[in-house]
């Protein structure tokens, strides 16, 4: 059985983690923790049997339940401080909050180094983002021209979004070079009206009530277009790749970035 430790359990992402590893039947839950915890019974939280107690002083927890992996969604300020004391600790860790510098990234990967053990950080956990973005890579060697638009809901505070962003690196990648978009001469009569630029493809980014986390990329051809979309309807969809993640995390060594690197 795989040892599995929430970190941020009392979250919205962590409080899914939580149900997912306990379905599984070759994992159990070691431990829970939250900074903002006060002797909350995980039992209560999720609606399952359990004896845990939500606790919030990681490296104790980690001392005294001995995971063999850390799910971690807390906040982008907090996820360094947790990873130094989780690598330390030669654990493995599996990461979804966000908010990296590439020094971070750097720091992390010697770390889990130094310790024998790994991280898996990926911005989007999401298995059909993942394939997402594969599709718009092979779709990208063969039509020229793209557009981007993502839809998310209003409390979203950073635009575009990150997949957004990867995903257009993805495309000019794949095209080996900067996209041609629109006519050369064309202006905005109001601006903004384009969308944003990421190297050299045009996103346009929608905040409204009702969404959860959407993506379309629309490829332009000579007579025809081609659209992949992808919609996120719940946080559940994030906890496949979760749990993939878990059980492949087990075969690395260092810093692994993306779900993409384990999906074979
Ligand atoms: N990678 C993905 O696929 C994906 C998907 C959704 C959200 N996210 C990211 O996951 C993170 C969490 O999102 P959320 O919606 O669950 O946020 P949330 O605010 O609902 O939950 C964060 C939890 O972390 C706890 N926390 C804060 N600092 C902590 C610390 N030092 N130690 C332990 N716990 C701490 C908070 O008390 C809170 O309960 C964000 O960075 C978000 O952008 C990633």
């Amino acid at each position: 059985m795989l040892a599995v430790l929430v970190n941020g359990a009392l979250g919205r992402m962590g409080r899914e983690v939580l149900k997912a590893v306990s379905a599984e039947s070759d994992m159990r839950l070691a431990g829970a923790v939250d900074i903002a915890a006060s002797g909350e019974n995980v039992a209560d939280i999720i609606n399952i049997k359990s004896d845990l107690v939500v606790e919030n002083d990681l490296e104790k927890v980690l001392a005294d339940k001995n995971p063999q992996v850390v799910v971690d969604f807390t906040l982008p300020d907090a996820v360094m401080g947790n990873l130094r004391v989780i690598l330390a600790q030669g654990v493995r860790a599996v990461v979804g909050t966000t908010g990296f510098s590439k020094d971070d990234l750097a720091e992390l990967e010697r770390l889990a180094r130094d310790n024998s053990t790994a991280v898996l950080i990926a911005p989007n956990f999401s298995v059909g983002a993942n394939i997402m973005m594969r599709l718009a890579e092979a779709a990208a060697k063969f039509l020229p021209q793209a557009e981007i638009i993502e839809l998310h809901h209003d409390k979203k505070m950073d635009a575009p979004s990150g997949t957004a962003i990867a995903t257009a690196e993805r495309v000019v990648r794949a095209r080996g070079g900067c996209v041609k978009q629109g006519h050369p001469d064309e202006r905005e009569k109001l601006a903004g009206a384009r969308g944003a630029k990421i190297a050299g493809v045009r996103i346009h980014s929608v905040r409204l009530p009702g969404y959860v986390a959407h993506q379309e990329i629309i490829f332009g051809g000579l007579g025809e277009t081609l659209v992949i979309r992808h919609d996120s309807n719940s946080r559940e969809c994030f906890m496949p790749g979760v749990i993939l993640a878990c059980r492949a995390i087990a075969k690395y060594n260092g810093l692994i970035y993306g779900l993409d690197q384990i999906m074979g």
